[in-house]
């Protein structure tokens, strides 16, 4: 007897409970749908005479407005319930970033598909010589690798942390994804510091080779001899597009370590760092410098003869070097600037 006494109450008390938030739940949808004849953004009620906020749904707005109420605790931040940018950071991040980024990676890969397809692979125009001159000794390919090898590694890892949803999440399901995008940030997050490292190795190697002179106007002004012709734009060691590579990959390469460091120990590094904006100014940057990245890896392989050696074994053909560096080969040779001065390169 009393065991049905017991669950006839437990009864009751559980549809009462559930009358209640029925209830609520009606009172609730019935003051966010707008009365007969009332304005759809209007949200307040007529009770009696009186027209009132009875949701409170003004008080909400504020709030996702991220108006400040009072904390008595001693992080004052703690009276801001929700806090907009994190709205306008997602919508920032999700919309223009990813979008932009896309375009420009994309944009990069089909300008250099036309360049291959117009242009083809730019040859040694007087023939290989068959003399070698040394280019970049032991040192100067340990930081390159160092950076590219670890540059490459962050960037796929990176691109996935960004685009992988879209592009890998289909193709390899949700299970195979989440253990490759895990082991993923892992990875970059150690990486990260060799390619530090290789930035900062590479700033002092070859610094003193890419400050800009008068003539890098010249290169420039011959669209550095890519469009094809005989002539050859003067160069020492790096041309000015080279130049201009280097500037990237140390100032864009920076940007993307500081704020890569920031998200990595938020609290103590420099200060405490305004995280949204860190991961906005990393993704975009890194963006950014990959398709400049790119468009170096088709110019260092496929688009150029002879220009890989100079990271693979540290020489170069005699040749290649008076057409794309003609200064550099004759101050490297002590050999007289020719009368035209501008040491350029001709042929037929
Ligand atoms: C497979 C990938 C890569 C290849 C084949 C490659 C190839 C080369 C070659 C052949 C040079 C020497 C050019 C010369 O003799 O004048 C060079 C230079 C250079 N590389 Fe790379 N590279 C690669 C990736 C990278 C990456 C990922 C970075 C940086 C993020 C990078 C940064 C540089 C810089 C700053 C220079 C000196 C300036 C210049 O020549 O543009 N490289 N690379």
């Amino acid at each position: 007897m009393r065991h049905w006494r017991g669950k006839a109450i437990g009864l009751a008390a559980a549809m009462l409970l559930a009358l209640t938030m029925g209830l609520a739940g009606e009172v609730a949808a019935q003051g966010m749908r707008p009365a007969p004849g009332q304005e759809p953004g209007d949200y307040m009620r007529e009770i009696g005479n009186t027209r009132v906020d009875a949701n409170n749904v003004g008080v909400w707005r504020q709030v996702r407005q991220g108006v400040q109420g009072y904390a008595s605790i001693p992080d004052a931040r703690a009276g801001t319930l929700v806090q907009p940018e994190g709205e306008r950071w997602r919508a920032l991040y999700n919309g223009p970033l990813k979008q932009w980024g896309g375009y420009a990676l994309g944009a990069m890969i089909a300008i250099l598909a036309v360049f291959f397809l117009v242009r083809g692979r730019i040859r040694i125009h007087a023939g290989p010589s068959g003399r070698t001159i040394l280019r970049f000794d032991a040192l100067d390919r340990f930081a390159h690798w160092l950076t590219a090898v670890s540059f490459i590694l962050l960037a796929l890892s990176g691109l996935n942390i960004t685009f992988g949803r879209y592009v890998l999440l289909p193709l390899l399901g949700p299970s195979a994804f989440a253990t490759l995008t895990m082991w993923g940030k892992v990875m970059h997050n150690y990486v990260g510091f060799a390619f530090i490292a290789g930035i900062v190795l590479m700033l002092v190697l070859w610094v003193k080779d890419n400050i800009p002179e008068g003539h890098d106007l010249t290169w420039i002004a011959m669209g550095g001899g890519l469009l094809g012709g005989s002539a050859h734009p003067p160069s020492r060691k790096f041309n000015a597009g080279q130049k201009l590579i280097f500037w990237s990959v140390i100032l864009g390469g920076g940007a993307i370590s500081y704020t890569g460091l920031g998200l990595m120990f938020p609290v103590g590094w420099f200060g405490t760092q305004d995280l949204q904006l860190s991961v906005l100014v990393h993704a975009g940057t890194a963006i950014g410098l990959i398709t400049i990245v790119i468009a170096h890896i088709y110019i260092g392989t496929m688009g150029m003869e002879g220009a890989f050696d100079a990271m693979g074994t540290g020489y170069v053909d005699e040749n290649w070097a008076r057409e794309h560096h003609g200064i550099w080969v004759q101050e490297t040779l002590g050999e007289p600037a020719p009368p035209s001065g501008h040491g350029q390169a001709k042929h037929a």
